[in-house]
This record gives C-alpha cells, structure tokens and sequence, in this order.
C-alpha cells in the first residue's frame, strides 16, 4: 500500500512563547493582544496559575483566537489562597519560580507526579543567591516548593546546563526585582525570553563569551508595555508531521507558519543530515521571531550520529528523532543527552523501551541511545508514561501502513498538542491511534 501525503497544514501555537506571552502580559502596564495561543493543557496551567496570583488572564481559546490580557504591573499581584497547581507543566513551575522571587509574599507551587519528581534544585539555587527563599515541603529538591520573595541584589550567573528554563527563570526575577541580571550557558539554549524582552523595549540581548553564551538583563526600570503578539507555529508540534511525512511513500507536505528560530529547529536539520527532504520557503519576522513555512517530502533516510552540540536545539525532539531513526538505514547512535532522563518522563528509558516493544532495535546509553533502523513491521503497545512526546511519537510511527501500534495513553498529547489525534488521521485517511 502506498502513502501519499499531501497536504498544507498549519500546527498550533508555540508553547514556549505562549508560555511567556502569558507571564509577560501579566507583568505588562497595559492590554496586551495575544492570538494564536497554544490551548494545551501546560499553557492553561500556567493562565489558572496566573489568575489565582490576582491577574486578569482569560483561558487560551480552543481556536487560537484573540484574548485580552488586562495587565496592571506586577505590583499589583496577590498571594495565592491556595497551592498554584502547575500541573505537568516544567515551564510554568520554573518559569514562575523566576518571577515569584521578587513578590513580597509567599506562594507554594505543585503540579502532578511527573512534575513532582522533577529537579528544582537547579533553578532555586540560583534565585537564592539573589535573595529569594525556598522550603522543600516533601522531598528535597522537588515539588511543592513554598518559595518567599522580596528585593533581590543582582546575579552574574555560569549555568551548568544549556536550559532556557533555568536562564529564564534568572532573567525574570531580574525582571521582576528591577536589577540587572546576566546567565551564561555553555550552548544557547531557545531564546524566547530575551527576544520577548526585547521586543518590548528592555535592554536584554545575548553575546558570546569565553565558554558559551551569556543572556543579559540590564538594569531597567520598567514599566513593562503591553504585548501585542500573534504566536507562530510550534516547531516541535510541525516536527511530528514533518516525520510523518518523511516516512511517507510519495507527495509533499507544507507546514505553514512555523516558528524558525534557530534554537529550535534541530529536528529539521537533523532530518536534513539523514538525507531528509526538507526546505524553509516563505521566511518573515513575527514579534521578534522568524517563521517559516517548512515543506517536507518522502525521503530515504540514512542514519545519523547527534552529540551533545546538536541537543539544545532538537531537545524535545528526540522522540521523534528516534522513531525516524526506527526507519533509517544504518545504527543512530544520540549521546549528550542526558537531560532526557529528567523530562516529563526519563525519556531515554521510555524511547528504548517502546521501540524494543514494538519490535525494532534499540539500547540506552547512560546519556543517550543507539537505535538500529529497519523496514519491518513494527507491532506492539507503547507505555509512554503519560509524557506527550512519547505518546506523538509512535502515534506517527503507528501511522505508517503494515505498522500496528497502540499507544496505552493517547489523550496526553493534550498538554502541548490538544488535536493531534485528529490532524494524524486527516493526513493518513484515517490511521492512527
Ligand atoms: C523549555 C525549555 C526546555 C524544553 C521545555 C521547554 C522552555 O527545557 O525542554 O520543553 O520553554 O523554556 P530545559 O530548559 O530544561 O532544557
């Protein structure tokens, strides 16, 4: 049976910049406009945080449609009466970790069993050097965490790890506490924040230092002016299509408005060192973003070696990136990604397993993993530990005719892709799970 796609499909907005347009408007003096908004789960969890710390933050609309943000200042922020519910959202807990440090009063934030077992250590540590305080209410290091903010002095900080969570989560509090802040990392982790920033006039911007990166707050005080901001397309939501369409027998897939960020497009260039047919056609700036149109054909992919350079840019992708490889010819071997194990699930463990589970060749390495790629029909039932990406991942892989694939936890794609099901089968006339 022969495949063919052909389509032009738009994916939902991204959810890192949803998640910033909705802090930041909450900071902002002013209404800000915000459409396209991701409607997943994590972006709702992190408006119902805001909402319950006093701000005027409507639900991210099923459709993508306009929403007004009533922003007033961060002055204007009130305790939580209760724990703010982050759900299984890493974003929104660090993210407001960040801009909670420099509110006057105490707030405890929680979120489901995933999130709770995920390190917090690396993003209260550095707040605490700029004064702010943290309890560990159960386990050390994890959530619930009740963290006490106040005035904080500034901080030049050298972060371990590429992560935007933990540079985000520093350049807000500097934000919030109006004192100049900078983090250097060793590769330039998504830069949403300090583009964001920019864009409304703060002095943020990046340069290259000795070792990496530094991303800088200068000293700024404010206000913050209201966004007026339409959010592009998610890379990581396309890449799930782009898959399928590379793994496809003939036609032509356009994914239109994409966010082209260089800091997130690693799958697509990855995709393109396996031989993958990929082109970005239509380039523009959108609020201080790129976006594209990416255009994916049917490709007979070779596999490929990813180091640790390659990850920040393609570290939610490696999902997908396996399932690609599941189908290449030749071993990918993937190392300096070590961060995977501490994701919305140890995704290293997840990936090995399920593909071993549906019957293709795969081993873990300490910070990685080796995946053997074949033409076999793949058979089998995937556990993706109630974690999106898995749960996407081989719903593609599934997709592809002769194979057969459950996915024991469907509706988790939810979190950061609410119609994925649906979009999977208009492309394949009906397959998916
Ligand atoms: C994100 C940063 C990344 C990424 C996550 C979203 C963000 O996490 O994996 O899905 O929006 O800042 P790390 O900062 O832990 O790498």
């Amino acid at each position: 049976m022969t495949f063919r796609i052909s389509d032009s499909v738009t994916v939902p907005g991204d959810k890192s910049i949803t998640h910033r347009a909705l802090m930041l408007a909450a900071c902002a003096q002013g209404d800000s406009r915000l459409s396209r908004l991701l409607p997943g789960q994590d972006c709702r969890s992190t408006a119902a945080v805001l909402r319950a710390l006093g701000c005027d933050v409507p639900e991210p609309p099923a459709d993508g449609g306009e929403i007004i943000v009533r922003g007033r200042g961060m002055d204007a922020w009130r305790a939580a009466a209760a724990p703010l519910d982050c759900g299984n959202s890493g974003t929104t807990a660090r993210l407001m970790m960040g801009l909670l440090a420099s509110r006057p009063f105490g707030s405890t934030l929680t979120g489901d069993a995933s999130l709770r077992g995920r390190p917090m250590r690396r993003i209260t540590e550095p707040l605490e050097r700029m004064g702010a305080r943290f309890r560990d209410l159960e386990s050390p290091g994890r959530l619930p965490v009740e963290v006490t903010g106040g005035a904080l002095t500034p901080l030049d900080y050298t972060s371990p790890k590429a992560s935007a969570q933990i540079k985000s989560a520093v350049l807000l509090a500097g934000l919030g506490a109006e004192v100049p802040v900078s983090v250097t990392e060793p590769i330039l982790s998504r830069d949403h924040t300090e583009r964001m920033l920019a864009s409304l006039g703060a002095p943020a911007r990046f340069e290259h230092v000795e070792g990496g990166v530094r991303a800088v707050l200068g000293a700024w005080a404010g206000p913050l002016p209201p966004l007026e901001l339409r959010v592009p397309g998610d890379p990581s939501s396309a890449a799930f299509l782009a898959a399928l369409a590379l793994l496809a027998d003939t036609g032509e897939l356009r994914i239109t408005g994409v966010c082209a960020n260089p800091t997130r497009t690693g799958f697509f260039t990855i995709a393109r060192k396996m031989m993958g047919l990929v082109a970005w056609e239509r380039g523009r700036s959108e609020g201080g973003e790129p976006v594209s149109d990416v255009v994916v054909r049917p490709s007979k992919l070779r596999a490929v070696t990813i180091g640790g350079e390659d990850i920040p840019a393609a570290i939610d992708e490696i999902p997908v990136l396996a399932v690609l490889a599941a189908r290449a010819e030749g071993e990918t071997r993937i190392t300096g990604a070590g961060e995977l194990r501490v994701k919305e699930s140890d995704r290293i463990a997840a990936i090995v397993t399920a593909l071993r589970a549906v019957g293709a060749q795969a081993e873990e390495l300490e910070d990685g993993l080796v995946v053997v790629g074949s033409d076999h029909p793949l058979r089998g039932r995937v556990a993706t530990h109630g974690d999106h990406r898995i749960a996407m991942a081989f719903g593609v892989l599934g997709a592809l005719p002769g194979n057969e694939i459950e996915v024991d936890d469907p509706e988790c794609a939810a979190v950061s892709y609410p119609r994925f099901w649906e979009v999977l089968r208009g492309l394949t006339g009906g397959r998916g799970s």
